[in-house]
């Protein structure tokens, strides 16, 4: 089977789906791999780099012809359909339920597409899946951030000037990023203090050192393992328990999602108001409309004397161990995909089921 890594095209994209580490890993198990010139640039990977691995480099137009699955991070778009094939198997990540239009413009064109954002969330899954590898470098990197942000440092310092208290940190939501968070603020030497709507995080939180603030009424999560909507009812006792945390924070870090809906608000203006002079909060939730009332997608507002700054932090900030943690879920995705190189399509399989999408220009999920 021949393999076609294409660049990323979207705005900001510093990534790339497979990198040269991998590339010698798939060309090992016996796959042919073609890579667009200059796609790992951004990830500080070389086009001699592919080569050494045993890769061919190519023009876009070559990658999209002579490729029998073409491999990408962001969802295919429109301009690259243009140069899809009948028959030709496409892997990315494509968040089929909010893009309907481009499932349709695929299914037309003869074509097959598998989305990584729907491996589902089942142990055996784990190191295919996309979304954990990539949250957990968000969690880490916001931590960072918030930090340099910040007008104070993190851990208790004691110097002949006097003593540097720790930094209060509070972080909403405890799913991949949220513990990853919790665990970079602590080695950073902070006070952490943690949140969630899932009951059993409490373990989780209080086992990196952090504190649990538990909110009357807390539920358990649903049969896929995420959160449910929270009711009017939670949210007035979420504000009741976390306030005190929330008045005294330093750092603020929100994560919380809920799969297919626009994220919950759980800080309002008027609590922003309230919040002390000098904090930061970083929403890395505002792709989805934010968990704080006032944030704004890749902004800076600043309100009352806190400065909130709404990002995905998105991994690309991050780009080289992005691409090498996406890579590995990809390499992952592909073997278990295939055998001596060809697809199964074992479509009774779970995985399998789940994350194709189009199956030779039929719409399955
Ligand atoms: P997410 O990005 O969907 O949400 C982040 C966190 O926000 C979740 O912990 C959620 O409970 C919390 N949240 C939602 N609404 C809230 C509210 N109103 N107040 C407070 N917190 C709220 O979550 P993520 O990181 O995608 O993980 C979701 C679940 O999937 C977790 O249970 C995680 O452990 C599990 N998981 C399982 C995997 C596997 O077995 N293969 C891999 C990765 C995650």
């Amino acid at each position: 089977m021949i393999i076609g890594i294409l660049k990323e095209t979207q705005k900001g994209e510093k990534r790339v789906s497979i990198s040269p580490r991998i590339t010698k890993q798939l060309i090992d198990k016996g796959f042919e791999l073609i890579v667009e010139k200059d796609a790992g640039t951004y990830s500080s990977y070389k086009n001699s780099d592919y080569r050494e691995a045993g890769a061919r480099v190519e023009k876009r137009g070559v990658v999209f012809k002579d490729s029998e699955l073409l491999i990408k991070i962001n969802p295919f778009d429109e301009e690259d359909l243009k140069l899809v094939d009948k028959g030709q198997v496409l892997i990315s990540q494509l968040f089929h339920k909010s893009n309907p239009q481009l499932i349709n413009s695929i299914a037309e064109k003869g074509a097959s597409c598998f989305s990584m954002d729907a491996i589902p969330r089942i142990s055996r899954a784990q190191d295919m899946d996309v979304l954990s590898s990539q949250s957990n470098l968000a969690g880490y990197k916001a931590v960072i951030l918030g930090a340099y942000e910040m007008t104070k440092i993190l851990p208790l310092m004691m110097t002949a000037a006097g003593t540097i208290k720790p930094a209060r940190v509070l972080i909403y939501g405890v799913g991949v990023a949220g513990l990853q968070a919790i665990a970079t603020a602590r080695r950073l030497g902070a006070m952490v203090k943690a949140t969630d709507i899932r009951i059993e995080t409490k373990e989780q939180v209080e086992s990196l050192g952090a504190k649990f603030i538990m909110v009357e009424g807390a539920v358990g999560e649903s049969e896929n393992g995420y959160a449910k909507e929270a009711s009017e009812d939670y949210v007035q006792r979420q504000k009741e328990a976390v306030n005190k945390s929330l008045f005294k924070a330093d750092l603020v870090i929100t994560t919380a999602g809920i799969p297919g809906r626009k994220s919950p608000i759980l800080i309002t203006e008027e609590q922003v108001l309230q919040m002390k002079n000098g904090a930061v909060i970083i929403d890395l939730a505002a792709a989805q409309g934010g968990n704080c009332e006032i944030s704004k997608l890749n902004k800076t507002v600043m309100r009352n004397g806190v400065k909130v700054i709404g990002t995905t932090i998105a991994p690309e900030s991050v780009s080289t161990n992005a691409s090498e943690l996406y890579a590995k879920n990809m390499y992952n995705f592909i073997m278990h995909l295939t055998e001596d190189t060809k697809f199964k399509w074992d479509l009774e399989e779970q995985i399998t089921n789940e994350t194709l999408i189009v199956h030779n220009g039929i719409i399955r999920n």
